[in-house]
């Protein structure tokens, strides 16, 4: 088995179907840009068949990324599915995700269909994807509260119709994490062609555990992808956190001994962008992106970091993108500190024109303020009318 683990982001899918969190698709745009930049594997780009808005982001961003897969979500019927595969054209790579619920409870109150309708449905929407596109994810929505018998019948099909990523989501954050990573190693070993694809884990984050949820599927259910937003963006209590699962996995490499491929320094901007994008606060105490995570308060922890970082730090705040010594802006502050904090601030000016114009404007503000935060630099550049 690979001791490679894809990252699958959802911030632009999952994480945009948190109840006021809709982005333009401009904002879209700049996030995935942000996504291309820390290394993420597949970015799931929206749900092309739920809007024509949704279509052209996809496609703005199929056409602008060069190094992830661009994903579109849909559901397991033809029309979605040829949607999605023309939202996707031109993408360097791309994959049609598919899903259909295969719970009782969603089956007979939400479907209204029989066990065996969705299974041919599955099959069906499985073939018609692959003779569009090799890269085919099926899903099976509200997999952990499926009949696992029922569940491996229709995922043995899947992956016989040609399906390469199997995605088991913890649809309504229900798992605990042994028993989810349990129940996907049964699922593994109960489907006699499972190797023939890579194994994912969704979790939603009701009762705080997707995180938890997501490495137990990884470490003891042996999935090779993770489904996760920035901030845990997500409905309701949100998804699985980019941020806090990638810096688990390299953390404790010694315990998962697995590897990710993103870079991890671009996370603090990351975070500030989506933050920023959608209005959506981080709480200072977040881990690894709040603005606390690195901060030591009490005196006996000041004292032992001073003498040896490791004695209350177990990462680098600089590794995820934390400067280390900030540079305090102020009115002798040159253009070039100022761009420079735009970006750890994790805002993209459209030109240079609007650099200087948002320059000029912060200099008027510091010769009327002896130091400048980051807030009023936010509040400048939104006063700018700048999008990040
Ligand atoms: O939570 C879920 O089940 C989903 C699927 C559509 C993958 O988001
Ligand atoms: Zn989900």
């Amino acid at each position: 088995m690979s001791d490679q683990l894809i990252i699958f982001d959802t911030t632009l899918r999952d994480g945009e179907q948190s109840p006021g969190a809709s982005m333009t698709r401009d904002e879209k745009l700049r996030i995935a840009r942000q996504l291309e930049r820390l290394k993420v594997d597949v970015i799931e780009a929206g749900f092309a068949a739920a809007s024509n808005g949704d279509f052209e982001s996809i496609q703005g961003i199929a056409h602008a990324i060069k190094d992830s897969t661009i994903c579109s979500l849909s559901r397991a019927n033809d029309r979605d599915i040829a949607r999605a595969a023309e939202a996707l054209k031109g993408a360097n790579r791309a994959r049609i995700h598919t899903f259909i619920a295969t719970s009782p409870l969603h089956m007979e109150k939400k479907l209204r269909m029989t066990p065996e309708q969705v299974l041919e449905q599955a099959k069906q929407a499985v073939r018609f994807g692959r003779n569009l596109i090799d890269d085919i994810e099926f899903s099976a929505e509200d997999g952990y509260r499926s009949d696992p018998e029922f569940l491996a019948r229709v995922i043995e099909a899947v992956i016989a119709e040609g399906a390469t990523t199997i995605n088991v989501p913890d649809t309504v954050g229900y798992a605990i994490p042994e028993l989810y990573g349990n129940f996907i190693k049964d699922l593994r070993e109960r489907v006699p062609n499972s190797d023939k694809a890579i194994w994912s884990v969704h979790c939603h984050n009701d009762l705080g555990m997707a995180v938890a949820n997501s490495l137990a599927g990884v470490k003891i259910g042996g999935a090779r992808q993770i489904e996760c937003t920035i901030n845990g963006l997500g409905e309701r209590a949100g998804n699985c956190s980019l941020e806090e699962v990638v810096m688990a996995i390299k953390t404790r490499k010694d315990y998962f001994g697995l590897d990710v491929n993103i870079d991890t320094k671009h996370i603090v901007a990351a975070s500030r962008m989506v933050s920023q994008t959608t209005g959506f606060v981080v709480q200072p105490n977040k881990a690894v992106v709040g603005a606390n995570a690195f901060a030591h308060a009490s005196g006996i922890h000041q004292d032992g970091v001073l003498k040896a970082r490791d004695t209350y730090e177990i990462m680098r705040a600089e590794d995820v993108g934390w400067t280390a010594n900030k540079i305090v802006l102020g009115k002798l502050s040159g253009r070039n500190a100022f761009k420079q904090r735009l970006q750890e601030l994790g805002v993209e000016l459209d030109s240079e024109a609007a650099v200087n114009q948002a320059f000029t404007r912060f200099k008027e503000l510091a010769d009327r303020k002896s130091e400048i935060f980051d807030e009023d630099i936010l509040a400048l550049v939104n006063a700018d009318g700048a999008s990040h």
